[in-house]
Formats: C-alpha cells, structure tokens, sequence
C-alpha cells in the first residue's frame, strides 16, 4: 500500500478488489508509510558493488515481497508516476539484486506483478507513465504483470463513484496465485 494517507481511494480500490479474491488466498498487507524504510542508496558502483542484507523493516519488507507469489502495487497516480514510498521500494530492489547468496533475482522470476491506481484526472491515459513503469518493471525482472486496475478519485471515497472501476474490481486479480502482498 503506497497511498500517503490511510483510508484514500487506493486503498478502497484496492481492498474491494482483494474482497473478491477466494478465503484460501492469503494476503499480507504492508502500508509503506507504516515503515522506516531508509531512502534507497545507489552503492552499485562503490567497493565491491554488493549490498548487505537488510535488516529492520527493510528486511521485513524483503521477506514480504519473498513471501508472495502476487505482489500487488497499490499506488496513488502522483505527478503520472508511482507515489515516491512505492518508488523508494522499487528502488530498493536494485539493492537486494546485489545482496550476496539472496538471489533476488531468481527467487522473484515468475512472480505476478498487479497496480491499484487512484487517480484525479478523468483521462486514464494520463496514467501510462505509470502503467509502462509497472510493465517494464516486471518484464526486467522475469515477472508477469496481471494487470492495472485505474480508478477515478480525488477526495478520500470519490472513488467509489467510478462505476467502471468497481465493476472491474469483480474480477480483477481473479487469476492470482495463492498468496497476495500489497504494499
Ligand atoms: C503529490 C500529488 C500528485 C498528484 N498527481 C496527480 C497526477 O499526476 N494526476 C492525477 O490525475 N492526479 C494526481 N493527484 C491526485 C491523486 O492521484 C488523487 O487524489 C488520488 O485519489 C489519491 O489517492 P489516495 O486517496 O489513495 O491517496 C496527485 C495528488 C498528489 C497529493
């Protein structure tokens, strides 16, 4: 969950549509703004290029994302992008690709990447930045992308008027595998 407030309209989108899903599926819901997630630091080319593992809340973060087999970006359209929480925590996979013996790369191959996205403006095309940055995100990462629910809102609950979307939430993950984390 990578809204920056609780309760907005990505969260509403996003939990009719996990209400959807069958009981056996089980889901781990993680709000970034809950963590000390520090800011993501590119060490790449420094000393010998690898990260250490994490720890704190960066490493609960990384057991998560393990965990899952369907991980679920649910992130505010903000600027036509990912919210900045979201961005930090894709940014922190470029760290933990380099994190020796974890095989991050590896372990997230064939993993199902999915977007919840509130957004403002009544165009959902304005929201392709952000659609692209998901899809080729999983296509680096050997990950299947299931799909990006867009629904349209501005106040917290507006969303709940896009009727387009709430019926797309019906279906929507309805082929997820069996564990779903939405950070
Ligand atoms: C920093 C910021 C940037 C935003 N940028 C956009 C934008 O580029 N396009 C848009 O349609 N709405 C934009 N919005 C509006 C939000 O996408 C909209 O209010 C959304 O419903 C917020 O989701 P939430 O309720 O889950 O927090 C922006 C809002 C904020 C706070």
């Amino acid at each position: 969950m990578g809204s920056t407030r609780t309760g907005g309209n990505t969260e509403q989108l996003a939990r009719r549509a996990a209400a959807g899903l069958p009981e056996a599926v089980g889901q781990q819901w993680v709000r970034l703004i809950d963590l000390s997630l520090p800011g993501f630091r590119d060490l790449r080319h420094s000393g010998d290029g690898t990260y250490p593992s994490p720890g704190g809340d960066a490493r609960r973060l990384l057991d998560a994302t393990l965990r899952a087999t369907d991980i679920v970006i649910a992130s505010p359209l903000y600027w036509y992008s990912l919210s900045a929480p979201v961005k930090n925590y894709l940014d922190h996979w470029a760290g933990w690709l380099r994190v020796p013996g974890l095989e991050f790369r590896a372990r997230m191959a064939g993993k199902t990447l999915w977007g919840v996205t509130a957004l403002a403006d009544q165009d959902r095309s304005v929201a392709d930045p952000l659609v692209g940055t998901l899809r080729h995100t999983a296509r680096y990462m050997d990950m299947r992308l299931g799909g990006v629910l867009l629904g349209n809102g501005n106040a917290p609950g507006q969303v709940l008027a896009d009727g387009d979307a709430l019926e797309e939430t019906d279906t929507f993950l309805s082929d997820a595998s069996l564990t779903a984390v939405a950070p």
